[in-house]
């Protein structure tokens, strides 16, 4: 990732901040946008403030990144918000604001990037969806859509960029210890969601880090259209004691 450019959003904290680190480690110059600003960004990293469901601070923030670094090769795409709540006791403000974070900025933050890469074409979008747009929740309704619409949203914009030579993947963590599972932790449901991957663990940050940089950078030149679960087996079998 020597010299490269990177967006990443949502950079400041968690999943984000651990895609920076390994982003930043491997030479790439990143800009860490979020709403709130980290305490400890990593050296190669410049924080920068952002809202992503404002399509306008989005846009001028690219052009910033662009007339500053003079390109941009990667976006990562971490921002997201989750509500708890099910049918019929989500409120809609809950279920709108999911939808714009998660889904819709995720769509103006591939939009502000995709028309700059397309014409150097070149450039790699992974976008964070989740093991819960994969699969159904019952208490969980407004992100387990906005996750699953970014995983179909992908296979959309990975062929749509395709022909430029812009490569589009997402990645879907299962349960990763990070600042939006605080409260998780410390519950004995916790526990229970950490047994139900295979490794009977949570994950750790930086090992979804890990993975983004692999999809970001050319060692990865001929993926493209791809989820690619980083969840400790959590979506691959169902294990029942016989
Ligand atoms: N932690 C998990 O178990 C897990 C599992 C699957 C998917 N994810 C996804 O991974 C991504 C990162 O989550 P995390 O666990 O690191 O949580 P986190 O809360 O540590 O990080 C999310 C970051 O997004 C930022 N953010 C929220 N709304 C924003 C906005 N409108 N504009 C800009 N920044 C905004 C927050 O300020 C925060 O820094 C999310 O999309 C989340 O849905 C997390």
């Amino acid at each position: 990732m020597k010299d490269k450019v990177v967006l990443v959003t949502g950079g400041a904290s968690g999943i984000g901040l651990a895609s920076a680190e390994a982003l930043a480690a491997s030479g790439a110059r990143v800009v860490c946008a979020d709403l709130q600003q980290s305490q400890d960004l990593p050296q190669g990293c410049e924080f920068r403030r952002l809202d992503v469901s404002s399509e306008k601070l989005t846009e001028e923030l690219v052009s910033d990144v662009i007339e500053r670094y003079g390109q941009i090769d990667g976006l990562v795409t971490s921002a997201g918000i989750s509500r708890v709540g099910d049918l019929e006791h989500m409120s809609l403000q809950d279920w709108e604001q999911v939808l714009q974070v998660n889904l819709t900025g995720t769509m103006l933050s591939a939009r502000a990037v995709a028309g700059p890469m397309k014409r150097r074409g070149q450039g790699s979008i992974v976008t964070i969806a989740s093991i819960n747009g994969m699969l159904g929740n019952p208490n969980n309704l407004a992100y387990c859509t906005s996750k699953g619409a970014v995983i179909q949203m992908v296979r959309s914009l990975a062929a749509e960029l395709g022909p430029s030579g812009v490569r589009v993947n997402s990645i879907s963590p299962g349960y990763i210890h990070t600042p939006m599972t605080t409260m998780l932790d410390e519950l004995p449901v916790g526990q229970a969601f950490a047994s139900m991957h295979l490794l009977k663990r949570a994950g750790r940050p930086q090992e979804v880090g890990n993975a983004v940089a692999f999809l970001l950078s050319d060692i990865s030149s001929f993926i493209t259209g791809v989820n690619l679960p980083v969840d400790g087996g959590f979506s691959a079998a169902k294990v029942i004691a016989i």
